[in-house]
């Protein structure tokens, strides 16, 4: 049920969110503003209402409502202005009968002004009274007609008398105004302000009351209840690593209601992560030997289906309740920290740079085309100047406008896959990274702590770094193999190509790499001039930007391009291996692609990089 809940409320959490700002913003400027102000008793005079005698010869109520042409349910006294009158009222209607005669008395605009001179105290003037046929918004609830008295003060006010017996109906101010506007906001009454059962606000509250109970529900599961055990106090359970091929690496100590992510960790071992626990990133992928506890939400916003069938669980969400077993791929990488001294740094694009590592121990066979270094960056403060670039990238620089200071407060990791193998690199870590520039406009966003830190670097610094990992690899036998990629995702597809072509690999292999125009397009002429040497390679450079055609250039998205030029009439597609690589967009459009065309999806492998 969890999941579901956690989409509705974060859902119904939006539509109610501008009312809940409503409510809370109107409510409080109702309490700041002053009631006696708001009722206008600032303006109104006080009256001593030291009871006046009833002049002698007035004709007594029972003639006056015997001489009414209309029947009267109720006659009173009273004195407007300095006259005797009997009001006399039959339902909502009222009238005024002279005490003295019976004749009926009409209260006039001078009468108004009067009545409302009266009622007021402060320094404006009267100003001309209005007639209404019937009432407005700021009279609201009174029947018939009635005289606006507006006064020049600075509050605006403005007294209504009525026009059938000259009673003050109303007085409004300024301060008024605004109040009975954010009423009108707090009760959700738009038009006639008065209506505190309206269905609008009995939906509202009712989805404001299901965001509170169901937050209290998602706040109750998102603990564990060992979470509130110290780890001493919970049973000691046996963590058991795994290689994928079966070789028991190593067991550590962990206790029931620790995440495998946290346990690992307790014990030195860092999974690769980029959101260090968050359940965000999706690098922390284990497999549960024997049975797996069912996917979470988590899990299956970050893992396929078939992955989850195989018993692939984010271990930041992975409870350990028992002694349990788990494979990683590259768990070996798990122990090691290694250095390694920067040995070259060639810009290959503007925003796409080689960087060569020599390791302090020689990389082994572990380090294999396709697997990723996790780069341990550590907090930094640096200088826009201290990212060096070319002349020829200048202008492409100079359009980032980067903010003068960049800055990452805590040390993160970041994965940077292979880009070469490591033989064809006399024994060196390739790596190939693109530059995250964020965004310097409005919406300002942080240039990437990784990538920064990596385009500070010089020849002759050290790095940190573990792994390798990652299970993204070359498939044994000799399948035609069909690579499809973009951006930074040229790193491990370029490693594989060089890998198969150099151990003399004799299938058909096929490359499609999108860029947005030539000059983002990284090893251009490598890949040129390994076609040219090898008959089984071809190699194509897809375009999306307007750009000279020239030969061998094609234009459009990559995955539509690989389909037109290649894929539609391939006489069998389903003998082909394909290794996908490259922006998140790029890659579901070519999954998604193949997924059409019925490619198993156990002939195709991807690296997700989410960048
Ligand atoms: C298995 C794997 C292999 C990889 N291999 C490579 C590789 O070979 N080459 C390569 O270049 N990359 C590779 N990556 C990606 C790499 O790990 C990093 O994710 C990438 O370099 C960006 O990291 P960063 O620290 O520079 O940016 P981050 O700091 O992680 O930020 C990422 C992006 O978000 C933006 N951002 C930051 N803060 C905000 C905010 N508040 N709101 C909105 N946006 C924000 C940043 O500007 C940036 O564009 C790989 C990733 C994986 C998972
Ligand atoms: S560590 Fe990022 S999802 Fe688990």
């Amino acid at each position: 049920m969890t999941p579901w809940m956690r989409r509705l409320h974060k859902w119904v959490g939006l539509i109610i969110a501008l009312q809940f700002v409503a409510w809370t913003g109107s409510g409080l400027l109702m309490s700041l503003l002053d009631h006696d102000t708001v009722q206008g008793h600032d303006h109104q005079a006080r009256h001593e209402h030291a009871s006046r005698a009833w002049p002698t010869g007035m004709l007594p109520p029972t003639q006056v409502v015997a001489a009414a042409a209309k029947p009267v349910q109720i006659i009173e006294a009273f004195w407007l202005q300095d006259r005797p009158v009997y009001r006399l009222t039959h339902k909502a209607d009222a009238w005024l009968a002279d005490a003295s005669n019976g004749r009926a008395v009409q209260v006039d605009a001078a009468t108004a002004a009067a009545v409302a001179a009266a009622d007021y105290v402060g320094e404006g003037a009267p100003g001309k009274p209005e007639w209404m046929k019937a009432a407005d918004l700021e009279v609201r609830g009174h029947e018939g007609a009635i005289w606006r008295v507006p006064f020049q003060d600075g509050d605006a006010t403005t007294l209504y008398v009525s026009a059938q017996d000259g009673r003050i109906l109303e007085r409004r101010n300024d301060s008024w105004r605004v109040f009975d506007f954010v009423w009108m906001l707090h009760i959700m009454d738009y038009t006639g302000r008065q209506d505190f059962n309206n269905p609008l606000v009995i939906m509202a509250a009712s989805g404001g009351l299901w965001i509170a109970l169901s937050g209290f529900w998602l706040l109750v599961t998102s603990f564990r209840l060992s979470e509130f055990v110290p780890p001493r106090w919970r049973r000691a359970r046996e963590l058991a690593v795994f290689d994928p091929d079966g070789t028991r690496l190593r067991s550590v100590e962990s206790h029931t209601g620790d995440s495998v992510y946290l346990a690992l960790a307790r014990n030195g071992l860092q999974l690769p992560s980029n959101c260090g626990g968050g359940q965000s990133c999706g690098l922390c992928e284990v497999r549960v030997r024997g049975p797996a506890p069912a996917p979470t939400s988590a899990d299956r916003a970050h893992l396929s289906e078939s992955r989850l069938k195989m018993g692939y669980r984010l271990a930041c969400n992975l409870a350990v309740d028992g002694d349990s077993e788990i494979e990683v791929a590259g768990g070996a990488g798990l122990w090691t920290e290694r250095t390694a001294k920067v040995e070259r740094i060639t810009a290959i694009t503007p925003f796409l740079r080689e960087i060569v590592l020599a390791a302090d121990i020689p990389p082994g066979a572990e380090f294999q085309p396709g697997v990723y270094l996790q780069v341990h960056v550590p907090g930094y403060t640096m200088q826009r100047h201290d990212i060096d670039h070319p002349e020829h990238h200048r202008d492409d620089w100079a359009a980032l406008d980067l903010p003068g200071t960049l800055a990452s407060k805590e040390p993160v990791r970041r994965s940077y896959s292979l880009a070469l193998p490591v033989e064809k690199a006399g024994g060196h870590l390739t790596l190939l990274a693109r530059f995250s520039p964020g965004r310097q406009d409005k919406k300002r966003h942080p240039t990437g702590k990784g990538s920064t830190y990596l385009y500070s670097l010089k020849p002759g610094d050290t790095v940190r770094f573990s792994g390798p990992f990652g299970d993204f690899a070359l498939k044994p036998g000799g399948r035609e193999k069909i690579f499809i990629g973009g951006g930074a995702g040229m790193a491990p597809l370029r490693a594989m190509v060089h890998s198969l072509l150099d151990n003399g690999a004799t299938e058909r292999i096929h490359f499609w790499y999108g860029a947005r125009n030539p000059r983002e397009a990284p090893y251009v002429d490598e890949m040129a001039e390994l076609a040219q040497r090898h008959a089984n390679f071809t190699w194509h450079l897809v375009l999306s930007e307007e750009a000279e055609y020239a030969a061998g250039l094609v234009k459009g998205l990559v995955h539509e391009a690989t389909h037109e030029g290649l894929l539609r009439d391939h006489a069998d597609i389903h003998a082909c291996e394909f290794y996908l690589c490259g922006p998140p967009a790029m890659l579901s459009a070519t999954r998604q692609l193949l997924a059409r065309l019925g490619v198993d999806d156990d002939r195709v492998a991807f690296d997700d990089f989410k960048i």
